[in-house]
């Protein structure tokens, strides 16, 4: 696998705080002085700039359109296990346990980031802890070596409608590793399942213009890394590149069909595509 992983990290603060500020669900339980000092600081040294223009997309309104799109889509599932890779502290899983329907989660992060979780968790009020319970889990795994596709298969092993995402993961992997996750991703899900992922192509980058170099910079500011978004050519490569690892069906979600399930998403954009895959030709699911 390609180093730097670990020097994600910083950017799970800084969008569990986006996650609390634009009001989701149970995200106040994740919310870090880590991530709001990040934030802050980060608006201070010149995001406020991006507010300026109404084609210019913020951090904030980059990184809420993906999350409220994700989540309108793992909704529309109706899945009965929701599974995030490179978890961070997002509130997903945990709201999903906490929702309606009979629905578990499990998170999969490195240790260090699952140790942040945990102790979030632990701190969280004892009705939460109770009800969490039983339905919802946080455990260290690197999700692009190959081992990681046994541990996922065992944990869907029984799902019939499993959600597996990976959100604000992929840009930050070498091509290499990519293929490798969405490998274990095709041999764990399931017909019945769903993969939701965001992802950027050239092509989406330039929608943008402007917009996308002041991100890019961003991210790679936020990350200390010398390169951050690497994008795929087109959508075409997208679907050449899951479909050799076994996930077909392969969507570009138009947010528009989300609209009325989330009125949000109307006032929000982003270069970001948002991804769904299946995995048809792979296990069947369990029945019952
Ligand atoms: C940008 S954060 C996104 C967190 C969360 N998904 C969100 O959208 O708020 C990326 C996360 O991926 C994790 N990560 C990076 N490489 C990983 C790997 N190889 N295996 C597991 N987790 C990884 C990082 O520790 C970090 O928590």
């Amino acid at each position: 696998m390609s180093g730097g992983h670990e020097r994600i990290g910083p950017t799970a603060h800084y969008t569990a705080y986006v996650w609390r500020r634009a009001g989701f669900e149970h995200a106040e339980l994740f919310s870090t002085w880590q991530g709001a000092a990040l934030y802050w600081g980060f608006f201070a040294a010149g995001e406020w700039a991006t507010r300026l223009s109404p084609t210019t997309p913020s951090m904030r309104v980059y990184l809420e359109y993906r999350h409220r799109l994700i989540d309108a889509v793992v909704r529309a599932h109706e899945p009965d296990v929701v599974v995030e890779l490179g978890a961070g502290l997002t509130r997903r899983a945990v709201a999903a346990a906490l929702g309606p329907g009979d629905v578990s989660g499990v998170e999969y992060d490195l240790p260090d980031m699952v140790a942040c979780k945990r102790a979030a968790l632990a701190r969280a009020p004892a009705q939460v802890r109770r009800a969490l319970a039983g339905r919802h889990r946080v455990e260290s795994a690197n999700v692009v070596e190959p081992a990681f596709a046994r541990t996922l298969g065992e944990a869907l092993a029984t799902a019939r409608r499993p959600v597996v995402v990976a959100e604000g993961l992929l840009s930050y992997l070498s091509g290499a590793d990519r293929a490798q996750l969405y490998a274990s991703v095709a041999g764990a899900l399931g017909s019945g399942g769903l993969f939701v992922c965001d992802l950027h192509t050239r092509g989406g980058q330039a929608s943008v213009g402007a917009a996308s170099t002041v991100l890019r910079t961003a991210i790679v500011a936020l990350t200390r890394r010398k390169k951050a978004l690497d994008p795929y050519a087109d959508a075409s490569q997208v679907r050449a590149v899951m479909g050799e690892a076994g996930l077909d069906e392969v969507t570009f979600v138009d947010p528009s069909r989300y609209h009325d399930a989330e009125p949000r998403l109307r006032r929000l954009h982003s270069p970001t595509h948002v991804v769904t895959a299946r995995a048809t030709s792979g296990r069947p699911s369990p029945t019952g």
